[in-house]
């Protein structure tokens, strides 16, 4: 099977690694310029290559996953392909801009999937000649084991099958959910990286405390605010935005100090700076 990865920053990598690690399929990693595919593609074999000098992965096997991606822009590569799922930036526009142009390239039988974090997975998209879906990986999206399958108001029941049947193909466990801003987990976890940042900003305790808190006192792997700056604190703000505004429902408030660091430019580890400090 052919799955074009729409998007090669930080989630298309790891979804572009999650399908080709898994024999039997090979994945066009997207971007709109040639060179920020390829460069998506050299973190992939970065990361990769840590993990052979520790001794972790082969390099036989290294070179085989790596073989299965195939770095380039969607009007070069996906005509072919069986599968999209679009990682690209998480803007309406550009989704659905995106999907328009794909909606030309692809094959008819090809599946559109989402990942969107947040976005009506029925407004993605109203107006293409088939039907979307969402594929909600986690990150780091080749570890993490949930997709969540989300079916917008128009996508038919065996798409949704289909997308079941492919993610447990590749080793994950899908969660099917009716679209519904945040769906799952966001819903639950951003509001709780939020609270974090509000008790951050009352004082209530240090980054440090906070984090040391939720990891031993609720056995999290990560703190609240350490997990804010991994996904990026734009995306959190974004989600919190999505289930303020959809809801109207107050307890969705973004806390002001996120809101601050992100109009700041701290947008977490993709920034250098977000609660901590990276190099
Ligand atoms: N194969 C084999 N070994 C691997 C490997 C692989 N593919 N990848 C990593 N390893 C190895 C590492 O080399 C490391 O080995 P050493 O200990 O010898 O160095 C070992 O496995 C452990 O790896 P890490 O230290 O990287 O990982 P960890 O065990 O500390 O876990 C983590 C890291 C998975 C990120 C964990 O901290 C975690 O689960 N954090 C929470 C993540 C989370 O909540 N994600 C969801 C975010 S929300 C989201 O994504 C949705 C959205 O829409 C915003």
């Amino acid at each position: 099977m052919k799955v074009g990865v729409i998007g090669a920053g930080t989630m298309g990598q790891g979804i572009a690694k999650a399908f080709a690690q898994v024999d039997g399929y090979e994945v066009a990693l997207c971007d709109i310029k040639q060179e920020w595919a390829e460069g998506g593609k050299d973190k992939i074999a970065k990361g990769y290559a840590r993990l052979v000098e520790k001794g972790k992965m082969t390099q036989e096997k290294v070179d085989g996953i790596l073989a299965s991606i195939t770095p380039g822009l969607k009007e070069d590569l996906c005509a072919d392909c069986d599968l999209i799922v679009e990682a690209a930036f998480e803007n309406m526009e550009v989704k659905k801009t995106t999907f328009a142009e794909l909606d030309k390239i692809c094959k008819p039988e090809c599946v559109f999937a989402s990942n969107t974090s947040s976005l009506s997975i029925t407004e993605i998209g109203n107006g293409l000649t088939r039907p979307m879906i969402g594929m909600h990986f986690f990150n780091p999206a080749d570890r993490m084991k949930l997709i969540e399958v989300i079916a917008g108001v128009n996508t038919p029941a065996e798409i949704v099958e289909k997308i079941v049947k492919i993610s447990e193909e590749i080793g994950k466990t899908p969660v099917q959910v009716n679209e519904a801003a945040g769906f799952v987990v966001n819903r639950i976890l951003i509001p709780m990286i939020n609270e974090a940042a509000f008790i951050k900003m009352e004082g209530v305790s240090d980054i440090a405390g906070i984090d040391a808190a939720m990891k031993l006192g609720a056995n999290h792997p990560m703190g609240p605010l350490e997990l804010g700056d991994f996904v990026g604190l734009d995306i959190c703000l974004a989600i919190m935005d999505v289930l303020y505004n959809e809801t109207g429902d107050s307890k969705y408030r973004a806390c002001p100090l996120l809101r601050k660091m992100v109009r700041g430019g701290n947008l977490g580890v993709k920034s250098g700076r977000g609660f901590y400090v990276y190099n």
